[in-house]
């Protein structure tokens, strides 16, 4: 019963404000992506590691990443991405190999995200035979707001959750709802609820935060710095 994780790296990331797409900009001594893959490597058990990345970076990625994969004793594919991340996790499960049983889907952008929180996520899936979301408490109020920006009401935080990725599927749910999807959905957990099946929270980890603006970057490096030391 094999493992893969797709991690998804094909976005464009134009509010980091950087010229490289936002896998692709610099993290430590590597990279957004290449910091997100070092966990993935560190797993407790290695998986199948599936790359997908802008069209024009297949390549480079491919040779880049091939050795670290290698010494890793991880068989590596690396495909391009789509338009829409939805796209882009489909283009990563078309080139699963059969004995794939468990699919891992992770943002590139959330590179932080520490090897256990993988494998918390593999045994969650493992022992309850559906989709695993990592799902954080959310510490702000939130309210419901109008089109024209007036408050609207104040919605009941203790029943939300922000989630993260790593988010893991025993396999044959994650193909259905892809086969059957006719939406676009802003995370896997989502696709796959829309298709009829249950998906659990489990505890998340602050490190698995998105890098998104440059603040987060700054809080990135200060993490892998930190790591380092
Ligand atoms: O844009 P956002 O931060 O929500 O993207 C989440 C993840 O999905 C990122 O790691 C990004 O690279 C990836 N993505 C992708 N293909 C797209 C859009 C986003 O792989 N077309």
């Amino acid at each position: 019963s094999a493992i893969a994780v797709i991690v998804v790296a094909a976005g464009s990331g134009t509010r980091l404000g950087h010229a490289e797409p936002k896998a692709f900009v610099p993290l430590g001594p590597g990279t957004v992506l290449s910091v997100a893959v070092d966990s993935v490597l560190a797993m407790r058990e290695t998986p199948h590691l599936v790359l997908v990345v802008p069209v024009d970076r297949v390549e480079s990625t491919r040779s880049s990443f091939a050795p670290i994969a290698e010494a890793a004793g991880a068989e590596l594919v690396v495909v391009a991405g789509g338009a829409t991340r939805q796209e882009s996790v489909a283009g990563g499960l078309a080139v699963l190999p059969a004995s794939v049983d468990t699919v891992l889907v992770h943002d590139a952008a959330r590179a932080l995200a520490p090897a256990l929180l993988f494998d918390e996520v593999v045994g969650a899936v493992r022992a309850r035979r559906r989709g695993i979301v990592p799902a954080l408490d959310v510490v702000d109020t939130v309210k419901r707001v109008s089109d024209d920006g007036r408050v609207l009401e104040t919605v009941d935080r203790s029943a939300l959750r922000a989630v993260q990725t790593p988010q893991g599927f025993p396999r044959a749910s994650l193909d259905h709802a892809y086969a059957t999807a006719h939406e676009e959905f802003t995370d896997d957990a989502a696709l796959v609820a829309s298709a009829g099946l249950v998906v659990d929270a489990v505890p998340g980890d602050v490190r698995a935060f998105k890098i998104t603006v440059p603040a987060d970057l700054h809080r990135a490096e200060q993490l892998v710095a930190e790591r380092a030391a």
